[in-house]
């Protein structure tokens, strides 16, 4: 089901998936305070709403409200028909979720939904939006992996092995658009204060007990990288040594490590 609340003829929007709550609503702000339009893009449409009135509470823009579940047959596909008679200068592809325990104990059509939502259907929209911007040699396409994507994630694997494809994926992608005025950023959060911990079952865990960052930090970081054109952006320093780490660091050695974090 799809809900569409604004529409104006050949405008120039960013869209971000996963805008109702978290990184993703934070980073609206970030748009919508350099005056660049946003579709918003989720399943609860009130929270999305809520969001719009927010956003036009404080900026001069225009709001779209897409309601989409990302993981169903046609769901990017029905956020890209929804912006057909739109200029698609941003893509955010932010929505994401995890789940944590032992993979084998866990709910096999969750586990196949994360990687529908975090990896399908970034895929997929970037495949869809790519082409127009490459026609118009401009855009931006932001991927928010995570600091998860640098090593694996006992107890998180699947989430950890999601992340790991969206930082290959937008390098790989961003070479290729070398040249083409297209330009993709992996942003990598580490723990973050958002609904994500809650959703994952993860707030007790080391992983987020040893400090979380608050959302607002990650987001403007996330949307300044962008506007550098980062290929790779890690946001904050411990995370960064964490990342750096790894290339020098066993893999048994990490692999015990990020066991100890997330049980
Ligand atoms: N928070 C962290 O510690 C952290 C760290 C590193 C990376 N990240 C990444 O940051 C991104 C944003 O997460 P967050 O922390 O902001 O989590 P969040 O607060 O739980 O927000 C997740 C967003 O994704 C949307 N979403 C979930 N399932 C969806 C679906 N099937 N279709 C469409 N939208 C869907 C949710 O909206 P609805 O429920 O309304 O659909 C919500 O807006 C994710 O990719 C996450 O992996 C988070």
């Amino acid at each position: 089901m799809l809900a569409l609340f604004f529409w104006r003829y050949e405008v120039k929007v960013a869209v971000i998936t996963g805008a109702s709550a978290g990184i993703g609503k934070r980073l609206a702000f970030e748009f919508a305070a350099d005056g660049i339009n946003v579709a918003l893009v989720a399943r609860r449409e009130e929270m999305l709403e809520a969001v719009r009135v927010q956003i036009l509470e404080q900026y001069k823009i225009q709001v779209m409200v897409i309601v989409a579940d990302l993981t169903a047959d046609q769901g990017p596909q029905s956020v890209f028909d929804s912006l057909r008679d739109h200029e698609v200068s941003h893509l955010v592809n932010n929505a994401g979720f995890g789940t944590n325990g032992l993979f084998w104990e866990l709910d096999r059509q969750k586990e196949l939904r994360q990687i529908g939502l975090n990896i399908s259907a970034l895929t997929e929209l970037t495949h869809l939006f790519l082409p127009q911007m490459v026609k118009r040699n401009s855009g931006n396409i932001l991927n928010i992996a995570s600091t998860a994507a640098f090593q694996p994630g006992p107890n998180m694997s699947v989430y950890f092995a999601t992340k790991a494809y969206v930082l290959s994926f937008s390098e790989g992608i961003s070479s290729e658009l070398s040249g083409t005025g297209v330009k993709v950023t992996a942003h990598c959060p580490g723990a973050t204060h958002t609904e994500f911990a809650d959703v994952a079952g993860v707030n007790d865990k080391l992983l987020f007990k040893a400090g979380a960052a608050t959302v607002d930090s990650v987001a403007k970081h996330a949307y300044l990288s962008m506007s550098k054109g980062k290929v790779v952006a890690i946001h904050g320093l411990k995370n960064w040594l964490l990342a750096f780490s790894v290339r020098f660091t066993p893999r048994f050695l990490i692999r015990s490590l990020a066991k100890v974090i997330t049980k």
